[in-house]
């Protein structure tokens, strides 16, 4: 979360130095951008501005899955779901792309040692950002479809070996939702950290907000300057109106009004 840290947002040239296809509708991209791979702490995300043309007129968001202020890189990972995420997945290795960032608030600090992550499909990106920074989850359970997301499990069971998976019809790892691994768990001395569709994290609160007293959930909103000035992307909490991309994108679970949060 945000913690009063002034830095700048700005729009860099960088080059796209490699790119993996990780399943066939999602693609691991390394950009070379040191000023953002310097700056960047989990639960930040860049906007991207997918194609050299003018159309998509609008960057799009994607959080960022890992920095390196050593070689001067930072990593995304995302599904193609539209025209901007499509473009991106064209780019040419060497391609260069105007990246903002790094934008957003952190996860982070967290009220205990513990820390578990949740996990729905892509939202596992940040939080693998996070798990660097910390060495690994004490847990970590990440939600998928079905068996067509295996090789996108396998990938991220590669850097991540404590994940538990689930899938909603059970034809890959256990049956259910990934907040079904909370189920019967002691939750008093945890904290949670989860990113994924916002349906997810709502039911997460709703079911296990009583037991555990931090819980800290990136959002997701369509998103338009991303630099805080259009107002595209509020969300009702309880301190008021909040910015996703510059109060946001993590908040604390009981802050946000779920019941006003659109999908
Ligand atoms: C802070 C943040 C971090 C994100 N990080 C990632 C990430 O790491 N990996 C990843 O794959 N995706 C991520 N997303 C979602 C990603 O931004 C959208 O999938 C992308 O903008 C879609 O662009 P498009 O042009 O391909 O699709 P569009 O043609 O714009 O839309 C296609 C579909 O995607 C939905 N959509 C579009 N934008 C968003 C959005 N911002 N949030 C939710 N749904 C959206 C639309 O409602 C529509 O159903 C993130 C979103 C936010 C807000
Ligand atoms: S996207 Fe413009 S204020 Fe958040």
């Amino acid at each position: 979360m945000n913690e009063g840290e002034f830095r700048l947002i700005r729009d860099y040239d960088s080059r796209l130095l490699a790119k993996e296809q990780v399943a066939p509708d999602i693609w691991h991209l390394t950009f070379a951008c040191p000023e953002i791979a310097e700056n960047a702490r989990p639960g930040n995300f860049v906007l991207l501005k997918t194609a050299s043309g003018s159309a998509p007129l609008l960057r799009r968001p994607l959080g960022i899955l890992d920095a390196d202020p050593e070689k001067g890189t930072i990593e995304t990972l995302f599904r193609v779901v539209g025209q901007g995420t499509a473009l991106l997945a064209q780019a040419a290795p060497e391609t260069s792309l105007s990246v903002r960032g790094p934008v957003g608030g952190q996860f982070g600090p967290f009220r205990h040692e513990k820390v578990w992550a949740v996990a729905g499909t892509l939202g596992i990106a940040p939080l693998l950002f996070l798990r660097r920074r910390l060495n690994a989850f004490d847990r970590l359970f990440l939600g998928v479809g079905n068996a067509l997301w295996r090789s996108f499990a396998d990938w991220v069971r590669a850097r991540a070996p404590e994940m538990v998976l689930y899938s909603d019809d059970g034809s890959i790892g256990r049956k259910g939702f990934s907040i079904a691994g909370l189920e019967g768990q002691d939750l008093s001395g945890v904290s949670l950290a989860c990113c994924g569709p916002n349906p997810m994290m709502k039911a997460l609160y709703e079911q296990y907000g009583s037991q555990c007293d931090d819980i800290q959930v990136s959002l997701e909103r369509r998103m338009g300057c991303g630099m805080g000035g259009c107002f595209g992307c509020v969300v009702d909490t309880t301190t008021g109106r909040r910015r996703v991309c510059i109060d946001g994108p993590v908040f604390q679970a009981r802050e946000v009004k779920w019941d006003e949060l659109h999908p």
